[in-house]
C-alpha cells in the first residue's frame, strides 16, 4: 500500500499533467470557470440589488415616517360640523386661509368626551384638558421661502382642494406623514414616487408643478420661463 502511495505522488510530481484529469487539480478548474458561467446572472442579481436599494431601501432612509399626534378622522367630522371643509377650513373676513382648526373649534363638541373611544380620551386627556394645541404636521409644507395662497386658487381659480391634497377629506385615518432627513420637507413636496413620476396632480408639488399648472392655465405673469419679476409670484 506504502509504495502504491509513493508512486503515485512521484506520478504526479514528475507528471503533473497527466495527474490533472484525476483528482487533487480538480477544484481549481471549477472554481475558475464559475465567473465566467455565473457573469450574466451575477449581473442581473447586481442590477437588481442596485435598483432595490435605490428605489425602495433608498427612500425608506431618506424619509423617517412620524405619526399625527392624534388620529384624525375626517369622515366622522365632515359628516358632524356641518357646512362641509368650511366648518373648519374656512377664509376669514381678510381674505386669508385658516389652514387648518385651532383646539378651541375642537372643545366645542369634546370639552366632555362624546363617544367610548380610546383615541377621544386620548385626545381629551392630552390635549383638551391640559389646553395644549395639537401639533399636527401638514402635509403640503413648503420651504419659508415660498408664498402660496388659498384664495388666489379656491375664490378666484375655483379649483378643488383634491387637485392639490388629493382624498384627505373623505379619509377615515390620518396618514403617515415622512420628513426628508436631509431638507426636513414633506415627502407630499418632492413626490411619492422616487423617479418623479406622477399619475395625480396631489402626489407631488416641487416648483416644476406649480409652474406646469400656471402655464397650462395660463396664469397671468407667473410663467417661470417668460417674465422678469416673476419669481416673486411664488417666492416671498
Ligand atoms: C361638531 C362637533 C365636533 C367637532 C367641532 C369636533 N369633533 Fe371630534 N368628534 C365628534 C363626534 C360626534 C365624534 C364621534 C364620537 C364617537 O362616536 O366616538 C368625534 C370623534 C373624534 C375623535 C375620535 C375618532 C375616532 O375615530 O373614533 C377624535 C380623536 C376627535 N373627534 C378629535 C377632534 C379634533 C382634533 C377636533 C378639532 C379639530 C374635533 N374632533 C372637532 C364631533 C366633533
Ligand atoms: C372638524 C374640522 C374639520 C373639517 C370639517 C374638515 N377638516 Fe380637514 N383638517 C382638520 C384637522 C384637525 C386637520 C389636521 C389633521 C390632519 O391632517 O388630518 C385637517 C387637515 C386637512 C388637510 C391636510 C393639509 C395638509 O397638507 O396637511 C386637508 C387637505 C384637509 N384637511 C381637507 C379637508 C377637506 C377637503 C374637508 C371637507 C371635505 C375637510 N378637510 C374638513 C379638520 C377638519
Ligand atoms: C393649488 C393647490 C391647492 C389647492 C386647490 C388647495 N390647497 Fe391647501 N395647501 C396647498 C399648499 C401648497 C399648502 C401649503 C402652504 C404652505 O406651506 O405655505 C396647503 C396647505 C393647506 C392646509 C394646511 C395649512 C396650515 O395650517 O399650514 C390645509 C388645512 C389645507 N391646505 C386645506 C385645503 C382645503 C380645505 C382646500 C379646498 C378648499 C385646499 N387646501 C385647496 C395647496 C392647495
Ligand atoms: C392645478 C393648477 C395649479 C397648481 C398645481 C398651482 N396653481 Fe397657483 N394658480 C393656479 C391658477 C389657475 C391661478 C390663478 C387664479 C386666478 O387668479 O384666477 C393661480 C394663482 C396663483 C397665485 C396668485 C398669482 C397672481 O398673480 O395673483 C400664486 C401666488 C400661486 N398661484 C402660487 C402657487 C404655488 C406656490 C403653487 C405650488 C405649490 C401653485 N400655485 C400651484 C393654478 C395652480
Ligand atoms: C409657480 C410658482 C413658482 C414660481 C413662479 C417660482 N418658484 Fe421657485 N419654488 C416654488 C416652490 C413651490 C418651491 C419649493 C419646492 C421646490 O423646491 O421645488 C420653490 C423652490 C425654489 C428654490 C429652492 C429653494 C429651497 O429652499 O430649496 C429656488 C432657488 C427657487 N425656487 C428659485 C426660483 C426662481 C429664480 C424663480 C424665477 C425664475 C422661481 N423660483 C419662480 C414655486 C415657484
Amino acid at each position: 500500500m506504502s509504495t502504491v502511495e509513493e508512486k503515485s505522488q512521484e506520478v504526479t510530481e514528475e507528471q503533473p499533467d497527466d495527474a490533472t484529469p484525476v483528482d487533487p487539480p480538480e477544484p481549481p478548474p471549477a472554481t475558475e470557470a464559475e465567473p465566467k458561467g455565473g457573469i450574466l446572472p451575477a449581473f442581473l442579481i447586481g442590477i437588481v440589488a442596485s435598483l432595490i436599494v435605490g428605489w425602495v431601501v433608498f427612500p425608506q432612509l431618506l424619509y423617517s415616517k412620524k405619526r399625527q399626534p392624534v388620529d384624525f378622522n375626517h369622515a366622522i367630522h365632515v359628516r358632524e360640523v356641518g357646512n362641509d371643509c368650511a366648518g373648519c377650513h374656512y377664509f376669514r373676513e381678510d381674505g386669508t386661509f385658516s389652514g387648518i382648526p385651532k383646539l378651541d373649534k375642537c372643545v366645542e363638541c369634546h370639552a366632555e368626551p362624546i363617544g367610548i373611544s380610546r383615541e377621544e380620551a386620548d385626545f381629551i386627556e392630552k390635549y383638551v384638558a391640559t389646553g395644549t394645541e395639537v401639533p399636527w404636521y401638514v402635509y403640503a409644507k413648503q420651504p419659508p421661502c415660498v408664498f402660496f395662497s388659498h384664495a388666489a386658487h379656491i375664490k378666484m381659480g375655483h379649483m378643488e382642494c383634491a387637485t392639490c391634497h388629493g382624498d384627505i377629506g373623505e379619509s377615515e385615518h390620518a396618514r403617515v406623514y415622512q420628513e426628508n432627513r436631509i431638507t426636513g420637507y414633506s415627502r407630499d413636496i418632492w413626490g411619492h414616487n422616487i423617479s418623479g413620476y406622477t399619475r395625480h396632480t396631489w402626489e407631488s408639488m416641487k416648483m416644476a408643478d406649480c409652474a406646469r399648472c400656471h402655464q397650462k392655465e395660463n396664469v397671468h405673469q407667473s410663467s417661470v420661463q417668460t417674465k422678469k419679476g416673476a419669481c416673486f409670484v411664488c417666492h416671498k
